[in-house]
């Protein structure tokens, strides 16, 4: 395992961090085994992943409070990253949100505290200023965001200060290459890349468009006419499994399995400094936890990039997987 600062900070992450949303087995992930999910919070322990990310909207406040029960007498060791909703950005509603997080996470401080997605009709100074207060007092190390565009950044920026930015970024959705990543990079933010397995197609467990379930088929790469899209588009079914096929080849090509060279491309970008992935169980922990050591060289890149040229053109900058009319500015 490899670690990398978050911003201009001393708070050091794994390359790989543990993405908490899955395991609370909801609408989109289907049901979880809760000692599967123990197992995998400890195997990814114990294998160098030090960093963890959550939300108070995940399970509505269950995946902080079983992370909490699991790293009790490791919270030296670890990075808790957690997030407030968009709803709770006014500061006196940010302060109880940050302690309700602080509760269930059975902690007395939060490592990264971000932003979940923008909220544009509260001023983010207020906000920044109220994450200032909860620094000073120690509740929070650092100030993150996620979700936040290239309007959003700079105008937090010139603001405040954020150390990190956690955003939709996988080999079939790379919109944030055309503009946000120089941002970011220029600025020493760090990116944290989320759903960095394409929520799965990057496994390569599912053969065609017509083997992913109904409810992993959300994104702007299915059409509208699966049930629970919401974004009208056509989508780009054909592309995408056309550009599966080809990095599974170029994978097959290197000796290892296509999930980890999808991480791997991500960890070797500019500006990443650790790579959110899901795991929901103690064998997906194991496997994305060796892509930290997984190394690509140039031209193993620039061949990852030529695959997935045609979608990057086909999506544009569009940074929201779910939805057409951005969230983010
Ligand atoms: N800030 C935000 O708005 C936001 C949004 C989304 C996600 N996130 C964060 O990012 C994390 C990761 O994103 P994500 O969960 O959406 O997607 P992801 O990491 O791209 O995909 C994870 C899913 O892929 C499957 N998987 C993972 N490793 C595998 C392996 N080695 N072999 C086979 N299947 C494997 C698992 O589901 P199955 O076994 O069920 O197939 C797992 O839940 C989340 O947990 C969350 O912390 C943040």
């Amino acid at each position: 395992m490899h670690y990398r600062n978050i911003g201009k900070t001393d708070v050091m992450v794994s390359t790989v961090t543990m993405g908490c949303w899955a395991i609370v087995g909801d609408f989109n992930w289907g049901p979880q085994d809760e000692d599967d999910a123990v197992a995998a919070i400890r195997s990814a322990l114990e294998l160098g992943i030090n960093t963890f990310d959550t939300a108070e909207a995940y399970g509505s406040g269950y995946s902080e409070k079983l992370l909490g029960k699991v790293l009790e007498g490791r919270r030296k060791d670890v990075v808790i990253a957690t997030k407030a909703s968009p709803s709770n950005f006014a500061p006196k509603k940010l302060r109880r949100a940050c302690e309700d997080s602080l509760k269930r996470l059975n902690t007395d401080y939060i490592d990264i505290y971000q932003l979940h997605w923008p909220n544009h009709e509260v001023p983010v100074d207020d906000t920044l200023e109220a994450m200032d207060r909860l620094r000073e007092e120690g509740k929070i190390r650092v100030a993150g965001c996620s979700n936040f565009g290239p309007g959003d950044v700079s105008e937090a920026l010139a603001a405040g200060r954020l150390e990190s930015n956690q955003v939709a970024y996988n080999l079939l959705w790379r919109g944030l290459e055309y503009e946000l990543q120089q941002i970011c990079v220029e600025n020493e933010v760090s990116l944290l890349p989320y759903s960095p397995l394409a929520q799965g197609l990057l496994t390569g467990k599912f053969r065609t468009p017509e083997d992913v379930p109904p409810e992993r088929a959300r994104t702007r790469h299915f059409a509208a006419e699966r049930p629970h899209t919401r974004h009208g588009e056509e989508g780009a079914e054909e592309e995408t499994f056309e550009a599966i096929k080809k990095i599974e080849e170029i994978s097959e090509g290197l000796g290892k399995p296509m999930a980890q060279v999808a991480l791997a491309y991500l960890i070797a970008r500019p500006g990443v400094a650790s790579v959110i992935a899901g795991m929901r169980n103690a064998k997906q922990a194991a496997e994305n936890s060796r892509a930290a050591d997984v190394e690509l060289s140039e031209g193993d890149i620039k061949k990852l990039d030529i695959a997935t040229g045609p979608l990057k053109k086909r999506f544009g900058p569009a940074l929201d997987m779910w939805q057409s009319e951005e969230r983010t500015k």
